[in-house]
């Protein structure tokens, strides 16, 4: 058997102390499998972005074990977890974060120039950049500024950018939300798309129920607990 893309056990976020406490994160227990896509659903200030943050080593939790594609980052040094997300994840935020000066193809060539060391040769970083692109059919685009590109066209640009590094697990955090509902629903299916023809897992945040059409499965939030 394969390890889970995310296992989380016992995950507690809390911020604060005392009065001011706020408890962000309270889960007990979230396996997603190797291959599956999961609609994150709930209100505002459930916890949805910490949950996503923790499982992307951008944040550390108080207590609790979170593995990632069998591999236990709870106990990462900073430069260990700056690793593991160049390497085991991808993000793609609501607002999009392209570099503005950047063209299509930079930006997804940049994550392989932040991997430093472990970069592939350059050529093989711009084969793969190609074939993403012209996949999310963005080729006549590729050598456009990014701010040169329509909402929609940004937000493929961020998926290409989130998929560079072949992740175990990508976490899309309302990634539709900037955009009309039938673009929203184009892009939705790209990510199904690009994640099944992939074999890779993915967490989509939304507050669209439409969205959750297109997920294997819906977990809901609430006050920081999974309610299912
Ligand atoms: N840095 C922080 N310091 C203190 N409290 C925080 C911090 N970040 C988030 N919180 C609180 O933690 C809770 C969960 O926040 P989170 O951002 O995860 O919610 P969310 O479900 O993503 O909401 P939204 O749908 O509005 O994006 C909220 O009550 C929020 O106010
Ligand atoms: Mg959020």
């Amino acid at each position: 058997m394969t390890d889970p893309a995310l296992q989380m056990t016992g995950v507690r976020k809390v911020y604060g102390s005392g009065d001011q406490e706020v408890v962000a994160l309270d889960c007990d227990e979230l396996t997603i499998a190797e291959d599956e896509i999961v609609a994150l659903v709930g209100p505002s200030g459930s916890g949805k972005t910490t949950l996503c943050s923790i499982a992307g080593g951008l944040l550390q939790a108080t207590e609790g074990t979170v593995e990632v594609g069998g591999r236990d980052i709870t106990e990462l040094s900073a430069s260990e977890l700056t690793d593991f997300r160049r390497t085991a994840v991808g993000f793609v935020f609501q607002t999009v974060n392209l570099v503005p000066f950047l063209t299509a193809r930079e930006n997804l060539l940049v994550v392989d120039e932040l991997g430093g060391r472990r970069s592939r040769n350059g050529a093989k970083a711009k084969e793969r950049a190609d074939q993403l692109l012209d996949e999310l059919g963005l080729t006549d685009r590729a050598g456009n500024l990014s701010s040169e590109l329509s909402g929609g066209q940004r937000q493929r640009v961020a998926i290409g950018r989130a998929l560079m590094n072949d992740p175990a697990l990508v976490l899309f955090d309302e990634p539709t939300s900037a955009l009309d509902s039938k673009l929203g629903d184009q892009v939705v299916k790209l990510i199904r798309d690009e994640m099944k023809s992939r074999g890779t897992a993915a967490i989509i945040v939304t507050h669209d129920d439409r969205i959750t059409h297109y997920a294997d499965r819906t977990v809901h939030i609430e006050d920081g607990r999974i309610t299912d």
